[in-house]
């Protein structure tokens, strides 16, 4: 068993065929992992998180590291010799290697049954069945761009928080990413579609919503909405106390949404922006249609407008032709910007990516190693002296269960998506707590409960 198998598996209908789910990837693979056990369930299907007793293994795949395939394809051999022994095993793979390999992953791997992409996987029930009655095996990569989201809202692993999808695809096309080959192309949801499943979501106890785009702050721009109204709307509903949204990009960022931020207070105290490198050279071979100065200014203007608002970032290091100059030229963007938390990669190449082919991956592994660890201490420092500036604060945390680190305590976040740790009652999950820090280090945030929790989930 890996990390990536849902554990405890989720609630299915008791004594069906059981269902191992692994769930590799972002945050939007979470929740397509969520509507394909919604699916599963609504047809008599019951999950597992254990090997041997699964009659089905099926894997929400990324393809945004080689890393991240890599990892799959290791699972995928480990099933062929599992099938000699159980042939009535079924396999499937869906997501981002669905949709980027199709055809090529059953070639490649004879035990595997069906390959679902990313538009695709409602139908995952219907195939299942049918892989599991013919052993017939099953591509489909070509969904319509308009995923229909039957969505079973119960299915969610946490009552007081959920994930929204508002937009599918992206029209970007920076060189280094497979997503709009993955995701294709750009559709936002309508507005009265995302509000009716944020009105159930919230009747079912959710008070902190996650709208998840790839570009979710260009959300509804060809239909001649904008995100900033997708949030004046949520602020009105009784219920909900958070909005999150991911991922922004700093192109797409403008004054009226910055604005409507700074009054929706339940938009939080936290924007992802990736800037992903500081050096202008680095971001036009990017195609990220921003400068490093356009970049500050936007943060500035955020920090401006909205006191107290964090910024997280993702960082490329070694991108085809990143020299030391562009390199220092981050280095100095993260200094200045002090993200209060940063996801850090090396540039892998990627098949069928505008830079794939077209830009030599010429910046040595060992260079690439040498700058990650030089921003992830720089980025330790920055995280450790914020922290250490809270400590004798007093933060609402919204309690989201048992530390996997210390089962002795909970961990929850603030409004600004600190993760703070607290000894508590673990019937606190799902509420809110006030806790004031007396610890720090560079990655964690501790601190003893104020008070009795408010109850959150109803
Ligand atoms: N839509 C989001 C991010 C999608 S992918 C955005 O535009 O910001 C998540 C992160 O993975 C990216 O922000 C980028 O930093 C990283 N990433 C994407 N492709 C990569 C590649 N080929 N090599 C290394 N990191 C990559
Ligand atoms: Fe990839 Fe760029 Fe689209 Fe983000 S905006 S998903 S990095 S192409
Ligand atoms: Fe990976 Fe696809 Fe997300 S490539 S990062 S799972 S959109």
């Amino acid at each position: 068993m890996n990390d990536a198998v849902l554990s405890p598996p989720p609630v299915g209908q008791p004594g069906g065929p059981k269902v191992l789910l692994e769930v590799f990837g972002c945050q939007m693979n979470k929740l397509d992992a969520e509507l394909v056990v919604g699916a599963l369930k609504r047809s008599g299907y019951d999950f597992t998180d254990r090997d041997e007793e699964a009659d089905a293994v099926l894997m929400v795949t990324c393809s945004i590291r080689d890393q991240s395939e890599h990892r799959v394809h290791s699972h995928l051999g480990a099933l062929e010799v599992a099938k000699r022994q159980r042939p009535d095993l079924a396999v499937g793979v869906l997501g981002c290697m669905a949709s980027r390999e199709g055809e090529a992953l059953l070639r490649r791997w004879p035990g595997l049954d069906f390959v679902l992409g990313t538009r695709d996987f409602p139908t995952v029930a219907r195939v299942l069945d049918e892989v599991r009655a013919d052993r017939t095996r099953v591509v489909a990569v070509d969904g319509s761009p308009q995923v229909s989201e039957e969505r079973s809202i119960e299915v969610r692993p946490q009552r007081s928080r959920a994930f929204l999808t508002v937009m599918r695809g992206c029209d970007k096309r920076c060189t280094y990413c497979v997503v709009p080959n993955t995701r294709g192309v750009e559709v936002s949801r309508p507005m009265e579609e995302v509000l009716d499943e944020a009105h159930r979501l919230v009747d079912d106890g959710v008070v902190e919503l996650t709208l998840l785009g790839q570009t979710v702050n260009a959300w509804g721009r060809r239909e001649g909405r904008s995100l900033g109204e997708l949030l004046e709307r949520l602020e009105e509903l009784d219920g909900l106390r958070r909005v999150r949204f991911i991922t922004s990009h700093p192109e797409e960022m403008d004054d009226p949404l910055i604005d409507a931020m700074g009054r929706c207070r339940k938009a939080g105290l936290f924007l992802h922006l990736p800037p992903q490198s500081g050096s202008d050279a680095v971001l036009r071979r990017m195609a990220r249609g921003y400068t490093a100065d356009r970049y500050r200014e936007i943060a500035r203007v955020l920090k401006a407008r909205i006191p107290g608002v964090q910024l997280g970032a993702d960082v490329i290091v070694g991108f085809p032709g990143e020299t030391d100059e562009d390199f220092e030229a981050t280095v100095r963007l993260l200094e200045e910007v002090r993200f209060s938390q940063a996801f850090l990669f090396r540039y892998s190449p990627r098949p069928g990516t505008p830079a794939w082919g077209r830009m030599e991956d010429d910046v040595p592994e060992d260079v690439k190693r040498a700058r990650l660890a030089r921003l992830m201490a720089l980025q330790h420092a920055i995280q450790e002296e914020r922290h250490r500036s809270l400590v004798g604060t007093r933060h609402e945390v919204l309690v989201e269960g048992v530390s996997r680190r210390d089962s002795s305590r909970l961990f929850g976040r603030n409004l600004a998506f600190d993760r703070i740790v607290f000894e508590g009652d673990p019937a606190w999950t799902d509420s809110f707590v006030e806790v004031e820090i007396e610890e720090s280090t560079s990655l964690t945030l501790a601190g003893r409960p104020v008070g009795a929790p408010a109850a959150a989930a109803r």
